[in-house]
């Protein structure tokens, strides 16, 4: 039998993505239409777990007036947070040292207080893994899957990555012209963490020379031969684009910080590729890193109509009495998968897929 619901609430976590409102606003307006009433927890789940720290509780009540005209905004209205993971929440020890302790009981029980009969949570792999744990505990959860890096299983695709791709792509475009203009090598590091999906489609859509992506250590020997092959075909500028998460043959990722409670900063490996090729070529070559810019602006058309699908999607799973599913798109449709399958593993760029294969066809160099 399916349990009655009368009130849920909406968690938004992990790094922004364009849509995240998108997704507010079509579960918001579904739920609403069902004579549910609709919370938003504050920043991840930390109106749940710090109440005191936010002048409303932490707590935001959702009406049609507060998710009216946000689709097309970036960001999220309800805030959120990359660290403070509440399943390896960073505590000290008596004797000063850090550990790392599970605080998801404390959401189960605050959400219980609150009335609240399930949890639509929008996030990527880390606030996934908690909504999963959530489930197990109990809560009716509903996970929709938000990310630029479009690195989760099971679904086609994330919402926020068209954004991240498409921006990146205008970006590079603009770089063409000064890149031949001056005769530079022009290196773009592209956020995507431990995936190379910005990297590589943002790459082919542009023309660039070089792509770079975790997927496959690079040789910056292989690199060199490239621009050294198209310098002699007449083209004296090149654009390399760099995924975050590139490593070379052998080495390892360039890491900016490290914390307990959230996942690595990657960046750097641009620099370090501009500094080689300067190098090894004598030629004049520049890094642009577009890091957050890809994560802000309005959302692509493509991303919107997304996000609206899964967050009415998300509802849906709700009143149909699915409680520890993922919405995922399978075009055409959007379906519900396991929380666990989709964030067994992450999602790479699979080395035989339709993409890469393009890009070789197309004498795009990835460095091997
Ligand atoms: O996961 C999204 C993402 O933008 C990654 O591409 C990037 O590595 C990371 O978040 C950056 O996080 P922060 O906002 O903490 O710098």
């Amino acid at each position: 039998m399916k349990d009655e619901i009368k009130r849920i609430a909406i968690s938004t976590g992990g790094g922004d993505a364009p849509g995240l409102n998108a997704v507010i606003r079509g579960a918001t307006i579904s739920a609403l239409n069902r004579g549910w009433e609709v919370l938003g927890i504050r920043d991840g789940f930390n109106g749940l777990m710090f109440p005191e720290r936010y002048e409303d509780g932490g707590i935001i009540k959702l009406t049609q007036k507060k998710v009216a005209g946000i689709t097309h905004l970036g960001g999220t209205i309800i805030g959120t947070i990359n660290k403070g993971n509440p399943l390896r929440f960073p505590i000290k020890d008596a004797n000063g040292k850090w550990k790392e302790i599970d605080r998801t009981d404390e959401i189960i029980e605050a959400a219980r207080k609150k009335e609240i009969d399930a949890i639509i949570a929008v996030g990527g792999d880390g606030s996934l893994e908690i909504a999963s744990v959530l489930a197990d505990k109990g809560m009716r959860v509903i996970g929709v899957p938000k990310t630029i890096d479009n690195d989760l299983e099971k679904t086609v695709i994330t919402f926020g990555f068209d954004t991240a791709m498409s921006f990146a792509t205008q970006c590079i475009d603009r770089l063409h012209s000064t890149a031949e203009a001056h005769q530079r090598v022009m290196v773009i590091e592209v956020m995507g963490r431990y995936a190379g999906w910005i990297a590589v489609e943002c790459g082919i859509a542009s023309d660039s020379d070089v792509i770079l992506i975790p997927e496959i250590e690079f040789d910056i020997d292989k690199v060199v031969e490239k621009i050294i092959q198209k310098e002699k075909a007449g083209h004296r500028h090149a654009l390399v684009v760099v995924a975050e998460g590139a490593k070379p043959l052998g080495g390892d990722y360039s890491v900016i910080t490290s914390e307990l409670g959230r996942k690595d900063i990657l960046g750097g490996v641009g620099d370090k590729v501009a500094k080689l090729i300067s190098e090894k070529t004598g030629k004049e070559s520049r890094t642009v890193v577009l890091g957050h810019l890809l994560r802000g602006g309005s959302p692509t058309a493509f991303d919107r109509l997304l996000s609206l699908r899964f967050g009415a999607a998300a509802v849906r799973a709700l009143e149909q009495g699915y409680r520890d599913v993922m919405v995922a798109l399978d075009p055409p449709i959007v379906q519900y998968v396991p929380l666990k399958e989709a964030t067994s593993r992450m999602k790479s760029v699979p080395l035989d897929s339709d993409m890469i294969m393009t890009a070789r066809n197309l004498g795009i160099c990835f460095g091997d």
